[in-house]
């Protein structure tokens, strides 16, 4: 389900590498889409009636036309979302998309953020990057890429203002230029320093590893997919209690609260429903939940809990709804 849908016209599609494509999308009639913020994604509604969802790839203000800039991997199993949106959406298409929703801010109070980009993952970090950029701050974006020819959005990489704070590393990279090394790279954590990584499971696994020691809150992730390694334990039963309703709502073993909740008439909005993309979250009294979600920070996993994969830790979750 795309929650707070709204329309956009595919202004442009570039081909960014022989599996990446872009799609620029402007409103339909040229009036202002809904602001965001760096970091932010949409969910997209394609032909075939799959929903994805995107990282809005360019910051706010970066480009004067206003439109919202998305990368789309091609992926090689794919029969249904990436497939759909490289073969059968044109420039000129409507589509449908959710208004921006963003799990993955830029942390306001960051002395220095260090951006580390597998592949597609680059499109939120690449927003961050520029948004960064335009306030003066210290980062640095690692762009990792199989090649030169596998690198996306090559352009806004060199744009004056980003480029000095780029490096690069290709995994058929001759020179040391262009050679990243993880661990020498995270051995130390300074304080105020903040890593986000975004990027494939292995990629993924690998920037965990390899800032293991750094503290929790310093580090954000954004996933593609719940991560292979996350054995979730089988659910129990629990009691959801709504304060503002007044009443509990049981939620079986092998269900869902959203579903459980749906059985009662009240309906969560939820797109990916594997605890990524933060359609679901409610206020709630977190340190009642057991969370299984890979969006909230240990902050907002206090007082929130996405309803689409988390329980409750005892026999009881209060949510505010
Ligand atoms: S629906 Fe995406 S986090 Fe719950």
């Amino acid at each position: 389900m795309v929650e707070r849908t709204l329309t956009v016209r595919v202004a442009r599609i570039r081909r960014e590498t022989p599996e990446i494509l872009s799609f620029e999308l402007a409103h339909p009639w040229g009036r202002e889409l809904p602001g965001f913020e760096a970091g932010a994604h949409i969910d997209v509604k394609m032909p075939g009636g799959f929903a994805r969802q995107y990282s809005l790839a360019r910051a706010p203000g970066v480009s004067s036309d206003g439109r919202y800039l998305i990368g789309v991997k091609r992926e090689g199993a794919s029969r249904g979302g990436s497939a759909s949106m490289h073969e059968r959406v044109r420039e000129g298409d409507l589509l449908p998309i959710s208004a921006p929703r963003n799990t993955f801010p830029v942390q306001a109070d960051g002395r220095r953020h260090l951006l580390l980009a597998g592949g597609i993952g680059m499109t939120p970090l690449l927003a961050m990057a520029q948004h960064l950029a335009r306030r003066g701050a210290d980062f640095t974006l690692c762009v990792f890429a199989r090649s030169r020819e596998h690198l996306a959005f090559a352009d806004a990489l060199a744009a004056p203002d980003l480029a000095p704070h780029v490096r690069l590393h290709l995994d058929d990279g001759a020179s040391a230029n262009e050679k990243i090394d993880l661990a020498a790279l995270l051995r130390a954590h300074e304080d105020g320093t903040h890593l986000y990584m975004c990027g494939p499971a292995g990629f993924m696994a690998a920037v965990r590893k390899a800032a293991s020691h750094w503290p929790e809150e310093a580090v954000h992730a954004e996933y593609f997919a719940a991560p292979s390694d996350s054995s979730v334990p089988a659910g129990r039963p629990f009691s959801l209690r709504l304060t503002q309703r007044g009443f509990s709502v049981p939620v079986a073993a092998d269900q869902t609260a959203v579903d459980a909740l749906h059985d009662f008439g009240i309906d969560i909005p939820v797109s990916c429903e594997q605890g990524l993309c933060g359609t679901c979250v409610v206020p709630a009294e977190g340190a009642g939940a057991e969370h299984r979600d890979f969006c909230l920070t240990s902050a907002e996993r206090q007082h929130k809990v996405a309803l689409c994969c988390s329980r409750a830790r005892e026999q009881e979750l209060v949510v505010h709804l």
